[in-house]
């Protein structure tokens, strides 16, 4: 049975996700909070290795159900393995990307369809979703200058995609996020610091921080 409470951040390339994450890292280390932090695809072995299949630039033949299936079999095994057991020891988890990144990047913006995409993961979440997920929202103008300052990231095969595949991942996004309650709309064009403000007041307001 599910103690803790789970947290997806989702968002486009160049979004401050990572650093977000990081401050809030430090913030819950600082409040003495009982948290883990992991990432999909990928948070346990048999799921990274999936993820090096997935984002491997080599794979440009790979199909797109194909691709779907990966994702969702990633994210099964590492909700058995890691985030199912430590929501059970009533810890918060704090998930780097998770179904919702299906929705868009396979089901809205590859075209395979959102309830389609969903009805596929549904095999592999059953029902688990999170009880908040910020969505950071910004311009791909901002989020692509904002990765070609960053000179040491990674470059994957999926951020070579053009701007208007960013601007199709922001509008799935936005969709969904009129969708479901859950999803609360983060303005990350902002300053890093007011983006993490915004952050702790939702996560407030949902009654997942309480500390003073
Ligand atoms: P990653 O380097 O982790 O990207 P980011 O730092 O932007 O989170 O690569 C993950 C990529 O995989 C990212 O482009 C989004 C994509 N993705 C999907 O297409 N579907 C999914 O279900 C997930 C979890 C990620």
């Amino acid at each position: 049975m599910k103690k803790g409470y789970m947290i997806s951040l989702e968002g486009g390339e160049g979004a401050g996700k990572t650093t977000v994450l990081e401050l809030l890292i430090k913030y819950l280390d600082g409040h003495n909070i009982e948290y883990i932090s992991t990432r999909e695809p990928g948070g346990v072995n048999i799921s990274e290795k999936i993820r090096d299949i997935i984002l491997d630039k080599e794979h440009t033949e790979m199909d797109g159900r194909t691709e779907a299936l990966l994702f969702a079999a990633a994210r099964r095994q590492h909700l058995v393995q890691k985030v199912i057991p430590a929501l059970e020891a009533g810890k918060l988890v704090i998930m780097d990307r998770y179904v919702d990144s299906s929705l868009i990047y396979q089901g809205y913006v590859r075209g395979m369809g959102m309830d389609e995409v969903f009805d596929l993961n549904q095999f592999a979440i059953e029902d688990l979703l999170p009880d908040v997920t910020l969505y950071f929202d910004l311009s791909p103008q901002v989020g692509l200058s904002r990765i070609n300052k960053d000179k040491n990231r990674e470059v994957n095969r999926l951020d070579l995609e053009k701007e208007s595949f960013h601007q199709k991942v922001r509008e799935g996004y936005l969709i969904l996020a009129e969708k479901f309650d859950r999803i609360e709309v983060i303005n990350a064009e902002k300053p890093i610091e007011q983006v993490f403000d915004q952050v702790i007041e939702v996560l407030r307001g949902k009654g997942i921080l309480n500390e003073q």
